[in-house]
């Protein structure tokens, strides 16, 4: 007998780009109907920096959730070459900040603050791994002359390994890989490094962005890369293993700034995450490792406790359906289309 039902701690979101104002107020709810927390990222335009900016963000987020919905957004700040240890190191002793994030400067969107040159930043990864605050990476190198399906393994080779060699102490989560580079990398390091994987790495290649014709909204960075690496990424993810957990990396553009001669990368996953995330589990065998991926192994890594309570997914006869499009002041956003259907319904659960 198949399963039908599932029913498993409340899942959070380790990597979500949730944006400000109109848009913050269209996407917000469809994170908060399924997750109880998530790691909100701070690449707006000014990036958030300081603790004051992410305390004013925090609520700003807050007041953009339904009343119904409970849910907590983990405040990270952006790393640039002028962050101020100390800075930090008062975000995280309030409990306000959870995470700081290094772009390299230029890696994507909204990244032109990040760091040049690590040795600048120095000090406040060295604060950082004295306190026990994770660094997120955005783990691709810029140069123009590495091509862009090269650079998640030259940031492995030329600046994780020797931040992890210099700085063994500092606890990483290289967000959203994206190779068998990547999750090799993680698998052979010690339990400092762990790794976020995304809901549509797991189910398009680069074949599904270029192929048959040029699909912006399939476009994100880092950008999906040739079928064994995606079959990497499921095998990661699928495994139960703890280095492994749910980033969706939901990212959400209007349509016009996506169907442009310059199109902007990200995909809005958020609306049907977990169903496509249950999919893919029961096309791999592994609902029974859900979820470890989607509720409990982030919050390992991050030393928190899991959520308290839990959701239930049921398989239903006839696909649920999904919203083509959210609509927002700034414009449309296209929802992610995962080309299969979902069959799985996502409810809060509470015990009878
Ligand atoms: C993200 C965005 O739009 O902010 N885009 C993306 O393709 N993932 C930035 C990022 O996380 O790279
Ligand atoms: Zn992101």
């Amino acid at each position: 007998m198949s399963t039908t039902e599932i029913i498993i701690t409340r899942p959070d979101d380790w990597h979500l780009h949730l944006r400000d104002g109109s848009m913050l107020k269209a996407v917000a709810p469809s994170s908060s109907a399924d997750f109880g927390r998530a790691i909100i990222m701070p690449n707006l335009v000014p990036p958030i920096t300081t603790p004051e900016q992410a305390v004013l963000y925090r609520q700003r987020i807050m007041d953009a959730i339904p009343e119904n919905h409970d849910f907590e957004p983990l405040m990270t700040l952006y790393l640039t070459e002028s962050t101020n240890p100390d800075d930090v190191s008062r975000g995280a002793s309030s409990g306000l900040i959870k995470a700081v994030k290094l772009y390299p400067a230029g890696a994507t969107t909204n990244s032109d603050s990040g760091v040049r040159n690590m040795d600048v930043v120095m000090p406040v990864l060295e604060k950082m791994a004295k306190i026990g605050l994770p660094l997120l990476v955005h783990g691709e190198v810029t140069d123009e002359d590495v091509d862009i399906f090269d650079r998640e393994a030259v940031f492995i080779d030329t600046v994780l390994e020797p931040l992890r060699s210099h700085l063994p102490e500092l606890r990483i989560v290289m967000e959203h890989v994206t190779t068998v580079t990547g999750v090799e990398y993680v698998m052979a390091s010690d339990n400092n490094l762990a790794a976020t994987i995304t809901t549509h790495h797991l189910i398009i290649n680069r074949n599904t962005i270029l192929a048959g014709g040029i699909k912006p909204h399939y476009y994100c960075l880092p950008v999906a890369k040739r079928e064994k690496h995606r079959l990497a990424l499921r095998t990661a993810a699928t495994s139960g293993n703890s280095r492994f957990f749910l980033g969706t990396d939901s990212a959400p553009h209007c349509d016009g700034t996506k169907l442009s001669t310059c199109g902007c990368a990200g995909i809005f996953t958020s609306p049907n995450t977990l169903g496509c995330l249950t999919t893919v589990f029961e096309q791999e065998n592994a609902l029974g490792n859900l979820e470890a991926f989607v509720s409990l192994n982030g919050p390992e890594f991050y030393r928190f406790p899991p959520n308290s309570s839990k959701i239930r997914l049921f398989k239903t006869k006839v696909p649920v359906l999904f919203p083509d499009k959210i609509n927002t002041q700034e414009g449309p956003v296209t929802v992610f289309d995962p080309m299969f259907p979902i069959h799985w319904q996502v409810t809060p659960h509470t015990e009878d």
